[in-house]
């Protein structure tokens, strides 16, 4: 199977660093061989259609910052228009408010038939109807489990509690750097500023951290769960947010002594919600560190928890790789020879 990856940071150098370790394992278990073709960058790329090097191109980038050569005038999007490939891989830098430049790199994928993996959420959060409209309509597969929980399956648990049911009710810790710093304000009296660049040492939060604290991030994982798992069609602007940057010490303190903890929660019943709550230690949405949990509320099966990590290199890789595994089986099930 020929990739394309755009957008190589933390992420998608995860991803290629995975491709290395898990090459043979994925041959033998998922028959999957891929074949990174090209891979693109803010002001490089490299092509080459019997396969890229990846370690080559990974100490590349580590020692000088660029993949290959300088794209002169090319965007991103031409690129991956003249590039054949079965998938790109997109984790470029998510925009909530526009959705570029992901957006538009994974419209010229679908244009040019080739399916797409992504762990961006701003294409997502602001295009997300027309984008699964534009895959079916060109007949390719587009796939995005990394973009909500890093490595835990979120949007497919969410998937399966809604097969023969209905969810009627989602709340959950969604973004790991608030609730990484709320944690370390809590057991180590960090105050937030410290909490916040030790979150951000550890590669959880998003180049605009304001975007984690403020509550956006939550939202847009929001969003784009409504969008995926429910009838309701929903934007940013139906979600009421507010984040954790005025939570103190004190009143980290002061739930701690009552056996409760503050979290920022996301929530969607009869309205959409982010903001900072006082859990129960005992829910088991009050989970800690880089951790996500989410509740989905079924209207016959009850509540169904889902826990785990929900941010980090790659773990957020692991998702990719899944969904590529689960492209590779589809394409396999309607007798492409693709591999
Ligand atoms: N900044 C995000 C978070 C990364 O902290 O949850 C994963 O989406």
């Amino acid at each position: 199977m020929r990739l394309a990856l755009v957008g190589f940071g933390v992420v998608g150098r995860s991803f290629a660093k995975l491709l290395q370790l898990k090459a043979g394992e994925l041959a033998s278990k998922s028959g999957l061989m891929p074949k990174v073709v090209c891979v693109i960058d803010n002001h490089s790329y490299s092509q080459d259609s019997n396969g890229l090097d990846l370690g080559k191109v990974l100490s590349k980038k580590n020692r000088s910052g660029s993949v290959g050569l300088p794209k002169k005038g090319l965007s991103s999007s031409e690129i991956i228009s003249n590039t054949e490939a079965d998938v790109l891989i997109e984790t470029t830098q998510t925009n909530f408010k526009t959705g570029e430049p992901g957006f538009s790199h994974i419209k010229a994928a679908f244009q040019s038939k080739m399916s797409v993996v992504t762990a961006n959420k701003g294409p997502l959060a602001v295009a997300f109807q027309s984008l699964t409209e534009l895959a079916r309509h060109n007949n390719v597969y587009f796939k995005f489990s990394g973009a909500v929980g890093g490595g835990t399956p979120i949007l497919d648990f969410g998937r399966s509690c809604s097969k023969g049911d209905t969810i009627v009710r989602i709340s959950g810790i969604l973004n790991s750097t608030s609730n990484f710093i709320l944690t370390h304000m809590e057991r180590d009296a960090l105050d937030f500023k410290s909490a916040l660049l030790y979150a951000q040492r550890e590669g959880y939060a998003e180049a605009d951290p304001s975007l984690d604290v403020d509550g956006f991030d939550s939202a847009v994982k929001l969003v784009i769960m409504v969008n995926y798992l429910t009838p309701n069609k929903v934007a940013m602007r139906d979600v009421d947010i507010s984040g954790i940057r005025g939570i103190s010490l004190k009143d980290v303190e002061r739930a701690r002594k009552t056996g409760k903890a503050v979290r920022l929660v996301a929530s969607a019943d009869s309205k959409l919600k982010v903001s900072p709550e006082l859990l129960d230690m005992t829910d088991p949405l009050c989970v800690s560190g880089a951790y996500n949990a989410v509740k989905f509320g079924c209207e016959f099966s009850g509540d169904k928890v889902i826990v785990g990590k929900g941010a980090g290199g790659m773990e957020t890789a692991s998702s990719i790789l899944r969904d590529l595994i689960d492209i590779r089986g589809m394409l396999a099930a309607r007798g492409s020879t693709s591999c």
